[in-house]
């Protein structure tokens, strides 16, 4: 199905799942999303929810390389915010079934890979594919032009 109506659906229904939460519970197979720490998102809820996916993206990320990139926008952030701990200790991935940014790409059917590079869980070091972060964002882009 067409993503830009999965995510029309999605936000016209939302509050739609927020009501089958509080009574009429699983009626709906809606996504739950877990609840961000704090009171507030970095931005609008509602301007998250349809734009994150541009605000995090690389290749409009101009001032990234140039270093004068504000902490807003954030994977790091992100993670540190949405990332719910685990019932064995320590953090889940916040990339994990279930987890926060799964909750509604599953439902959307949505994948991203930016999680074999960023740490998925708070104080974790963006290590996992070593060589990676060697790259600057420049040549990172340049690759995925190439693409
Ligand atoms: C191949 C490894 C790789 C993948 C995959 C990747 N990134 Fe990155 N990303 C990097 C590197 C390297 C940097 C630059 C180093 C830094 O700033 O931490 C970076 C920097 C960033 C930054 C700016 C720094 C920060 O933490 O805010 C954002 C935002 C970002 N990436 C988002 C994403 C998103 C969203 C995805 C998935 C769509 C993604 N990245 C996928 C390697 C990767
Ligand atoms: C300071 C903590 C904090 C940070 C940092 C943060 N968030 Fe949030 N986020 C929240 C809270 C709290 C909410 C729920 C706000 C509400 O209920 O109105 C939220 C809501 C959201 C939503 C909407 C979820 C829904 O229920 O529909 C999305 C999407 C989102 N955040 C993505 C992100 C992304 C992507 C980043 C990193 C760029 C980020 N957030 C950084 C705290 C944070
Ligand atoms: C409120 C639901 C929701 C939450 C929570 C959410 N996303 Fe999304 N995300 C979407 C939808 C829907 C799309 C597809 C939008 C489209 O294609 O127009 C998407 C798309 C994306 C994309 C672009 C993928 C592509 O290939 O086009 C990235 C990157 C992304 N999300 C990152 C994240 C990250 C990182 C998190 C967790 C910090 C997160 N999202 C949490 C709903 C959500």
């Amino acid at each position: 199905m067409c993503r830009r109506l999965v995510l029309a659906l999605l936000l016209l229904l939302a509050p739609a799942a927020a009501a089958a939460q509080d009574g009429d519970a699983g009626r709906v197979p809606l996504p739950t999303i877990v609840k961000g720490k704090g009171e507030a998102c970095v931005a609008d809820t509602d301007y998250m929810r349809r734009n994150h996916m541009t605000e995090l993206d690389h290749q409009r990320d101009e001032t990234m390389h140039r270093g004068v990139r504000t902490r807003k926008f954030s994977l790091k952030e992100c993670v540190a915010c949405h990332a719910t701990p685990a019932a064995t200790g320590g953090y889940a991935s916040i990339n994990a079934p279930g987890q926060f940014c799964r909750s509604c790409h599953d439902y959307a059917a949505v994948t991203i890979d930016c999680f074999q590079c960023h740490a998925a869980r708070p104080g974790e070091a963006d290590t996992k594919r070593a060589g990676a972060f060697s790259r600057t964002a420049g040549e990172l882009r340049q690759e995925s032009e190439v693409q």
